[in-house]
């Protein structure tokens, strides 16, 4: 966090600088992941290079209940010339049988530009915009602190891009970044933050298209009873909050059996930008209304729900 920003005057130096970085008629792809730092910089790019400009939605079959409609709908809506690359089975090929967190992470990394530099192609881009900030490159090492993470917007890319980057919020933390979004009129001003990796690194160990599933759907329970909750003010609607899915199963009662079930660990923190964060301190009666929901919607799957008290440092925000 810095002191005083300005949020118009950075719109209108962000804008000039896209504008000078890529001169007419060159024209410039960016992988648009409906979260708030690529929204606003795909805005951005969008008002000050127009159709030169191509947003590209991949759905790599990891994101969220309805985000690739909710997605559309938002780029449609800021008038951004985007496409939607569709390559679930192209991801969930690739990580077959990999259940180690970096490596998960480096080939999304590189699935993500290989499809994308398809379309790279087909458009003629040899720019390209990322919507990277300041949190992904000094937690990814830039050789005076160790690597953390090799955050998916630096360590995931390889050597032979071949087109020029241009990161117009490069400077910037996640909180001016909402002020910016919020000036600009973007919807995905208020939405939490949601990782490069996505669902994929809150599904530990190896990622298949059935436990996405269970991820995707226990993700989507805390969202929403969390949402409730604080609209309804009875807590403070934390700063990002979701599932993870354990790899290992435990024992349950189902009917009058033992079964076998997965757990799910509900994560929830405040944090002004991601570089520390505490767990929230959600209510019980909050936790036990996530809890029986997903215990109850998948009743086969999952019979445990704990939830993480632990706090950044020492934990991280994400499970993997
Ligand atoms: P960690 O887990 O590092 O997370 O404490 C801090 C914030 O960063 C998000 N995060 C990522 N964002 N690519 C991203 O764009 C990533 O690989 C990545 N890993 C973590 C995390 O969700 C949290 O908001």
């Amino acid at each position: 966090m810095t002191g005083f920003f300005d949020e118009e005057e950075f719109i209108n130096e962000a804008v000039e600088l896209v504008q000078n970085s890529i001169p007419a008629p060159a024209k410039a792809i960016i992988a648009c992941s409906g979260g708030v730092d690529s929204m606003v910089t795909a805005t951005i790019a969008s008002k000050a290079i127009g159709d030169r400009l191509l947003a590209v939605y991949v759905d790599n079959g990891l994101m969220r209940k309805d985000e690739t409609d909710e997605v559309e709908a938002m780029m449609k809506n800021m008038g951004i010339n985007y496409k939607i690359a569709r390559a679930a089975d192209e991801y969930f090929e690739a990580l077959k049988g990999v259940e180690e967190p970096e490596q998960k992470r480096k080939i999304i990394g590189e699935k993500f530009i290989r499809v994308f530099e398809r379309y790279a192609k087909e458009f003629g881009a040899t720019y390209l915009l990322q919507g990277t900030i300041a949190p992904d490159w000094i937690e990814s090492g830039d050789g005076t602190r160790d690597t953390i993470k090799s955050h998916h917007n630096v360590g995931g890319l390889p050597k032979d891009l071949g087109m020029t980057l241009c990161e117009p919020l490069r400077d910037l933390y996640k909180d001016e970044v909402r002020q910016v979004a919020r000036a600009l009129g973007v919807e995905a001003s208020e939405r939490q933050p949601f990782p490069g990796p996505a669902l994929a690194i809150r599904c530990l160990g190896e990622v298949t298209p059935e436990k996405i599933a269970i991820v995707r759907e226990a993700c989507f329970i805390v969202e929403d009873e969390i949402m409730k909750a604080s609209k309804a003010d009875e807590i403070v609607r934390p700063w990002q909050y979701f599932a993870v899915l354990l790899p290992s199963k435990s024992v349950g009662v189902q009917g009058d059996r033992r079964a076998y079930g997965y757990t799910i660990a509900v994560r929830a923190v405040d944090s002004v930008d991601g570089m520390t964060a505490t767990f929230s301190r959600l209510t019980l009666d909050v936790l036990n209304r996530i809890s029986v929901r997903i215990t109850d919607s998948m009743k086969s799957q999952v019979n445990r729900v704990v939830y993480d008290i632990t706090s950044k440092p020492p934990a991280t925000v994400e499970w993997e």
